[in-house]
């Protein structure tokens, strides 16, 4: 009795499958020894995903019947990324730390190769890899916390990849609006709600098709989840609608995209009744600032955006004057470029330097100003002088105000050093051969370096949220000048971004992934 084969004494059912698995497909060659699929079955069809897996094998590929820890890439067919989460979430398995989730058509590829085709952004349900993360939650390296599991999406930008293919622009553009309408009527909860909720569909690596997909994601309130709803039924939200309607939305907008005009001004400014730039402009009893004198001369190219091209231009003639007086100095472009944008409002950079005493570096920015005005290329300046102190502990705020020397500039740009303008004049007024651009110049001590070009980078909400996180999560305080670890009462010293990471118990995020 006991030598009767196990297939005999199972149910029926139990048969039929293990039969599938074992019995009806011969012992085919496996040639990709580092590749174990799973095909899924949910709206598959059990028959297609037969054939597919028959296929598979007989091409050298490994596939398993069942999942099981040893998977490290999983294919579906009709399936959204967050439904094949979804799904693994419920499955009681650890599943391999590397796990890709891809979508069929990498299959057929491969199956059409004959080999394992490199797998791209289009094959891939899930952007990021499944993977432990150690850091999440508030006790790092914990023992308890299970090795590998799917990655829950953290409530902080700082623990999210967001880069900058945003696949839920028709949500996220909605959000950003809702948020920006509630900064002009000074609702501050309402507008950090919104842009949470924004910034976190900016890091999904799917797109949100029902409601059932924003099950699980952080940030997402009843007032952005009904947008969402609205938006997936009508294709539009109807409060949206209205605040782009709405006379006081239009005319902040408009006001604000004024260089050195901020919400005092327009509520200023609209309340006494205007409604465009012109009637602003030629008003004769308006006290304007220098600032807002500048933003109104060069309206039209400061409004026109910042090209890279343009930017790396800057960066020339940026570098060129800091070098003349510094040789040493590095010069680093921060900011939306650094994290890899087309196109920009200004362009910012952080300078240093290693060998410079402390009247060298503070020294630098009135040279380079004047270096610049002698060559004619100045059209505004406004030099800040630097309040930073050594012993002084990060501010507690979340949009604290920086320290650091810097300048707030607007150069003219001769378009002929622009790569690729050469003398097409697009937008530009005949005869015209510049473009004004606003510049932010930072000037930090060596040795704060890391820190500042953290803060500098941006994105302005990725940056509260690494103050945030510091605070709630580790007991430390985060600025752009220093680290200090609140239980030890020690600085914390960093030579790169990725040591201030570490310090933090966070996985580096590189800037291009800091979008959020
Ligand atoms: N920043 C700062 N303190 C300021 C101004 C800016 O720390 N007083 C930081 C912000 O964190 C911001 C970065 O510097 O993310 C760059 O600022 P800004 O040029 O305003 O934003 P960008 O992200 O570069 O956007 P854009 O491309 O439109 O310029
Ligand atoms: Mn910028
Ligand atoms: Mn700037």
């Amino acid at each position: 009795m006991d030598a009767l084969p196990v297939v005999h004494s199972s149910p029926r059912k139990k048969r039929s499958r293990l039969m599938g698995a074992s019995v009806a497909y011969p012992p085919y060659d496996i040639k990709f020894h580092n590749l174990v699929l799973f095909i899924l079955e949910k709206k598959m069809g059990s028959s297609r995903r037969a054939f597919l897996m028959e296929l598979a094998r007989r091409k050298g590929f490994r596939v398993e019947d069942e999942l099981s820890d040893s998977i490290t890439h999983i294919v579906a067919e009709n399936n959204t990324g967050s439904e094949v989460l979804e799904w693994l979430q419920v499955q009681d398995i650890k599943i391999s730390s590397q796990l890709e989730l891809l979508d069929v058509s990498w299959l057929v590829e491969c199956m059409r190769a004959g080999n394992p085709v490199v797998i791209t952004g289009k094959h891939q349900l899930v952007s990021y890899t499944v993977k432990s993360d150690a850091s999440f939650g508030s006790n790092p390296g914990s023992q308890n916390t299970p090795p590998l599991a799917i990655k829950k999406i953290s409530q902080y930008a700082c623990q999210r990849r967001t880069s900058l293919n945003n696949c839920n622009h028709i949500f996220t553009d909605a959000l950003d609006i809702l948020a920006e309408n509630h900064e002009f009527r000074e609702n501050e909860v309402s507008c950090v709600a919104f842009m949470r909720a924004a910034s976190v569909l900016k890091s999904l690596p799917f797109t949100i098709i029902s409601m059932k997909d924003t099950k699980g994601i952080p940030c997402l309130g009843d007032k952005a989840k009904c947008v969402i709803e609205e938006i997936i039924e009508d294709g539009e939200s109807s409060e949206v609608k209205a605040i782009l309607n709405d006379e006081r939305y239009q005319s902040f907008k408009l006001f604000t995209s004024v260089f050195g005009v901020g919400l005092k001004t327009s509520e200023k400014w609209f309340r006494m009744g205007f409604r465009t730039l012109n009637k602003i402009m030629s008003d004769k009893t308006l006290k304007l600032t220098r600032m807002q004198k500048a933003g109104f001369l060069y309206y039209e190219d400061l409004v026109s955006c910042v090209a890279k091209a343009e930017a790396d231009a800057v960066s020339v003639l940026v570098q060129e004057a800091v070098w003349a007086f510094l040789p040493d100095a590095m010069v680093t472009m921060t900011g939306g470029f650094r994290r890899g944008k087309k196109l920009g409002h200004d362009v910012d950079f952080l300078i240093t330097s290693p060998g410079a005493t402390e009247e060298e570096e503070q020294q630098l920015l009135p040279k380079v100003i004047n270096f610049w005005e002698r060559k004619g290329l100045l059209l505004y300046h406004d030099l800040v002088e630097s309040t930073f102190e050594k012993l002084k502990l990060p501010s507690r705020k979340v949009d604290a105000l920086d320290h650091f020397q810097k300048c707030f500039l607007i150069l003219k740009l001769h378009l002929q050093h622009v790569n690729g303008v050469g003398n097409s004049k697009t937008g530009q007024q005949e005869g015209k051969n510049w473009k004004a651009i606003r510049v932010d110049l930072v000037m930090c001590p060596y040795e704060r370096r890391a820190f500042a070009l953290l803060g500098w980078t941006g994105s302005r909400q990725f940056e509260r949220d690494l103050r945030r996180f510091a605070t709630h999560e580790r007991k430390m305080m985060l600025d752009n000048h220093a680290l200090y670890d609140k239980t030890k009462r020690i600085f914390l010293k960093a030579e790169s971004e990725e040591e201030i990471f570490a310090h933090l118990g966070l996985d580096y995020i590189d800037p291009w992934e800091r979008n959020a």
